[in-house]
């Protein structure tokens, strides 16, 4: 049995220690904002944060998270998660949409911890998630006026 914490509720998860956290809240807690891409820690489609760092679901085994706070992108609202999602509404960053709450979940955990970040250190953090829409621009001009919009407190 695992206790898992999420989005500000506990859960008790009877399955195997070992079974891919993206598959329980998927399809056991219905939490269907985190994709399934590549199931192999590839695409960065399945980012959740695990204690305020981005975590890629896919691969990482139920046991590893218990009793951690685990925040998906139904629980983004906040800060950073609403200056984030306004500035991807402005530059209309999304296509097919598929890898956004990855990209926006890796982008949030990076804001939380700069909130003035160079395109380089974007890059990096952003780096593991996959875009097949090519969107990294608009992605990196949304990244830079969430944090502005972070750093004047609004
Ligand atoms: S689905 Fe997890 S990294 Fe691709
Ligand atoms: S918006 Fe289509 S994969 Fe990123």
């Amino acid at each position: 049995m695992t206790t898992l914490d999420v989005n500000g509720r506990r859960y008790r998860i009877d399955q195997p220690g070992d079974t891919p956290l993206l598959w329980v809240l998927r399809e056991r807690l219905g939490l269907t904002g985190t994709k399934y891409g590549c199931g192999t820690g590839l695409c960065g489609a399945c980012t959740v944060h695990v204690q305020g760092e981005a975590r890629l679901a896919c691969i990482t085994p139920i046991s590893s998270v218990d009793r951690q706070p685990i925040t998906t992108i139904e629980g983004i609202a906040g800060r950073p998660g609403d200056a984030l999602m306004e500035a991807w509404i402005e530059h209309g960053v999304s296509q097919c949409g598929y890898c956004q709450p990855g990209q926006l979940m890796t982008a949030a955990a990076l804001l939380a911890k700069n909130r003035q970040p160079t395109d380089a250190e974007i890059e990096r953090a952003m780096s593991p998630v996959l875009c097949r829409c090519g969107t990294y621009g608009r992605i990196r001009a949304a990244i830079h006026d969430a944090a502005a919009q972070l750093r004047r407190g609004a």
